[in-house]
């Protein structure tokens, strides 16, 4: 069983790895953290406090950073998950409200908790793991790993020719993450990129899982139209689900060990770079996947909600 943490900017993907932590038997979710980017972080933790609600757990929220380390604060884009983060699905207020403890401070404690079990899942921009990484010298020493959703080493980026995008929107906090040692693994748009999900893909979902599979199949138009026109895909990529299930499934991943940089300037600013000179311990980067098995996971998973 996992301890999990997962930090994110729902955001349709976010929803999805969200959904599939709450069926995955091998999964004990201990809490959300929330970061901008799809969205502002204040509608991020409105939505993370939605999901939880939808999926019927009682965890935790807690609130992150505001704004990216050192890069001015930015407007989302609505292009990829829609106004509100889930494509078409209007904004509803949640319930519940989040803790009064920051991201960073929950993340340094729960790691401090569960010493050598957490594993921290970011599938936002990085900063919250960096203040963590900051705030506690302890903290890279506590978890058992922290597995990113973000980067791109061969792949090229997806926000700019040369970045990922939740490396982009924070470069300078997902340098800091790529100091972190071998305990950090990346699974970015090298493996997201090989695992689609079709709208058939999506009609089984809610087939099988009428409520909150209906919810992801009412979410998914938004962003599969956006991969029609923006790529010419007849799909989308599972990016986040992919962070979530290389958590518990790291034999579906071929990793390389590599010493990694972030470009935090000019109009390579958020590519992820391999590093040799720079003296840094390797980090583990995803480059190979077992794309049929993790989608198919992803499918018999989320057939499991109700
Ligand atoms: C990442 O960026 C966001 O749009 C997605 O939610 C995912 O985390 C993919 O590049
Ligand atoms: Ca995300």
């Amino acid at each position: 069983m996992v301890k999990l943490i997962i930090d994110t900017d729902p955001g349709i993907d976010d929803a999805m790895a969200i959904f599939y932590a709450a069926a995955a038997p091998d999964i004990e979710l201990l809490g959300l953290t929330t970061i901008f980017g799809n969205v502002t972080t204040a509608t991020a933790t409105r939505n993370a406090l939605r999901l939880l609600e939808a999926a019927g757990l009682d965890v935790p929220v807690a609130a992150g950073a505001t704004t990216p380390l050192v890069l001015p604060p930015f407007k989302p884009s609505a292009h990829v998950h829609g106004e509100e983060g889930f494509g078409d699905i209007p904004a509803a207020d949640p319930k519940g409200t989040a803790l009064d403890e920051s991201a960073a401070d929950f993340l340094c404690r729960m790691a401090r908790e569960h010493k050598g079990a957490l594993v921290v899942c970011p599938i936002g921009p990085l900063t919250n793991i960096a203040l963590a990484m900051q705030r506690d010298p302890e903290f890279i020493s506590n978890v058992k790993s922290i597995v990113v959703m973000g980067g791109s080493l061969e792949e090229g980026g997806n926000i700019t020719p040369h970045a990922e995008a939740n490396i982009y929107h924070d470069p300078h906090a997902a340098d800091v993450v790529c100091q972190g040692g071998s305990k950090v693994v990346f699974v970015g748009l090298d493996v997201t990129h090989r695992i689609l999900c079709l709208p058939e893909d999506f009609k089984a979902i809610a087939a099988k899982s009428p409520e909150l599979g209906g919810m992801l199949q009412e979410m998914s138009h938004f962003y599969l139209k956006f991969y029609l026109e923006a790529a010419g895909k007849n799909g989308c990529s599972l990016h986040d689900p992919a962070a979530v299930i290389a958590c518990t499934h790291p034999e579906l991943f071929g990793m390389r060990d590599v010493p990694l940089a972030v470009s935090c300037e000019g109009e390579t600013s958020g590519a992820t770079l391999a590093a040799a000179d720079s003296g840094r311990a390797p980090v583990k980067v995803c480059m190979t996947v077992k794309a049929d098995e993790v989608k198919s996971l992803f499918l018999r998973r989320l057939a499991l909600l109700p």
